[in-house]
């Protein structure tokens, strides 16, 4: 029994040395923690329940037969954060460059299974060199299989993937069809073709930084939902965004202890709006004066800045929040915006949490790049996610609802719950100029006719009261409320049940 204790001891010892000392040594060199130390950052102390450990590869190609490290590349288990269960696997750049085999990508499978049937999240953390090029199609059968299972996953369980090394070639899919995905600054990048065959291809000259690191994905191409400085403070992060999010889809988002009045009256917002409607302000001051002790985690702060998405709480309960900022682009709803928020209203409905809007939009902005990029496909989006969207939705105009885009906005119409205006809300067809110079063609000459043909229509359309005489608003609040009068339709919502007609699934305009 004593030896077969020893042998235990010394099994594990050698599985968690992963690749051996150097390539730890090397590992922490690149300003990179290894597979191990990463999970236990994101774990709370001592909650990691290891999985297949001892799992070695089968290959036998290459002289590969002499090498089979315990564990193969990669760490799978289970633990918690903050005392909530969720399923980890942390890919071991120190063995095989954290290469996917036939076995590694069976470990992660195993993980994934669980995670779909027991209901609980998937962090995945990505560094790793592709498929293990010894295995060949093995490898990329490894890599269908849990593409497959990322599918059947997705709005089951929430899935997030931190890319924290290199994840190239058919390998970035994965991540790809997880719900977020965090970046690493400088030490981490994603994409299909890495630079020498770009150059090969089509003659470019890139670094792999421009064409696939963490500022190219956040800021560009809108692959990436989140960068950090390190390793550490994604970890962190990754934390903070699990405790805004249920454990799956049968489940609520849990309920926190809050320290804030939900009836706190906040006078500063009586005077947010500017006098001149041109004139842009902060939407952020507002979801910060909203939220619960101001705390907001957002989703995706780097891209289409016209548009706010992410997660506060309201009397300790998760609520998504969609705000379009009048600081970019005057807060205009273009192409990239309403991909930005249809996919996150739709993240929301998936996991049952509640939507809040905070609408000063304009209308959709005009441009042939936009209409040739396919604004309307790209609009009809985030159109046909809140007209879907069955969880309870709250409405807040502040200014602006002109146009097609006060009806994309979880207006009344798209079956939103609570539809409040502020006294500053302007709710039209368009701006009174754009509508003066519409209506009044013949009269452009006349500059006085014209200014008092624009004063008239402020005076009938820049308001909320028509809407309001229609119940297409349900309230005028004053401002300073705005955070007690949605605390109290949220807490009316919660026994909200809606169902759509059944369908097998819907042909949301990709
Ligand atoms: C096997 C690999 C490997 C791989 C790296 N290693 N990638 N072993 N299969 N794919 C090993 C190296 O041999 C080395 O072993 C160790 O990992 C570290 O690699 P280095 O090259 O020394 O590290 P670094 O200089 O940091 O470069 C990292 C790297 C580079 C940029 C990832 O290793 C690289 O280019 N690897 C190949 C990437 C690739 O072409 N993968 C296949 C892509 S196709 P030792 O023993 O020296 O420590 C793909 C298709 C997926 O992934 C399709 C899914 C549908």
């Amino acid at each position: 029994m004593k030896d077969i204790l020893q042998e235990l001891e010394e099994r594990r010892a050698a599985a968690r040395a992963g690749g051996g000392l150097r390539r730890v040594e090397a590992q922490h060199a690149k300003g990179k923690l290894t597979a191990r130390e990463r999970v236990e950052l994101l774990l709370d102390e001592g909650s990691f329940e290891e999985f297949d450990m001892f799992v070695a590869h089968r290959c036998t190609d290459f002289g590969m037969e002499a090498d089979r490290p315990a564990g193969d590349g990669v760490v799978t288990g289970w633990g918690t954060i903050n005392g909530r269960m969720l399923y980890v696997f942390s890919q071991d750049f120190t063995v095989f460059g954290g290469s996917l085999s036939e076995t590694h990508a069976q470990k992660i499978c195993k993980i994934m299974d669980m995670a779909i049937q027991n209901g609980a999240p998937v962090i995945g953390i990505n560094d790793s060199g592709g498929a293990r090029i010894q295995e060949g199609v093995a490898s990329l059968a490894g890599y269908a299989e849990v593409f497959q299972r990322n599918v059947l996953a997705s709005g089951v369980v929430p899935q997030i993937s931190l890319i924290m090394g290199p994840c190239a070639g058919g390998a970035v899919y994965s991540p790809a069809m997880t719900d977020f995905i965090f970046m690493v600054k400088d030490s981490s990048y994603m994409f299909v073709t890495g630079p020498d065959v770009v150059k090969t291809v089509t003659n470019e000259v890139v670094t792999a930084e421009e064409l696939g690191g963490a500022a190219t994905h956040t800021r560009k191409s809108s692959v990436a939902d989140g960068a950090y400085e390190n390793d550490i403070e994604m970890l962190a992060e990754a934390r903070r965004l699990i405790d805004f999010l249920p454990l799956n889809n049968r489940q609520k988002a849990p309920v926190r202890p809050f320290f804030d009045d939900p009836a706190r009256l906040e006078a500063s917002l009586d005077t947010l709006i500017p006098d001149n409607p041109n004139q842009p302000y902060d939407m952020k001051e507002l979801i910060l004066k909203v939220a619960d002790e101001g705390d907001f985690f957002e989703i995706q702060r780097d891209f289409a800045g016209n548009i706010i998405t992410g997660f506060i709480r309201i009397e300790g309960q998760t609520v998504g929040v969609v705000a379009n900022q009048p600081m970019v682009l005057a807060g205009c709803l273009d192409i990239d915006s309403s991909r930005k928020a249809a996919r996150f209203v739709r993240f929301c409905d998936a996991f049952e949490i509640p939507i809040l809007t905070f609408v000063d939009v304009p209308g959709f902005l005009p441009g042939v790049a936009q209409e040739l990029g396919g604004v309307i496909k790209h609009g009809a989006k985030l159109l046909f996610a809140y007209g879907e969207a069955t969880v309870p939705k709250v409405t807040v105009i502040t200014r602006k609802a002109y146009g097609g885009a006060y009806d994309v906005m979880a207006s009344k119409h798209l079956r939103g719950d609570f539809n409040y205006a502020w006294p500053t809300a302007e709710i039209a067809v368009m701006g009174a100029k754009g509508a003066v110079e519409i209506l009044y063609r013949s009269e452009l000459g006349d500059k006085d006719k014209i200014a008092a043909r624009v004063a008239d229509y402020e005076e009938r359309f820049a308001n909320p009261f028509v809407a309001a005489e229609k119940g297409f608003v349900d309230e005028v609040i004053r401002p300073h409320s705005t955070r007690k009068r949605v605390a109290r339709a949220f807490a009316s919502l919660r026994g909200k049940k809606l169902a759509n007609p059944w369908k097998k699934h819907d042909n949301i305009p990709l």
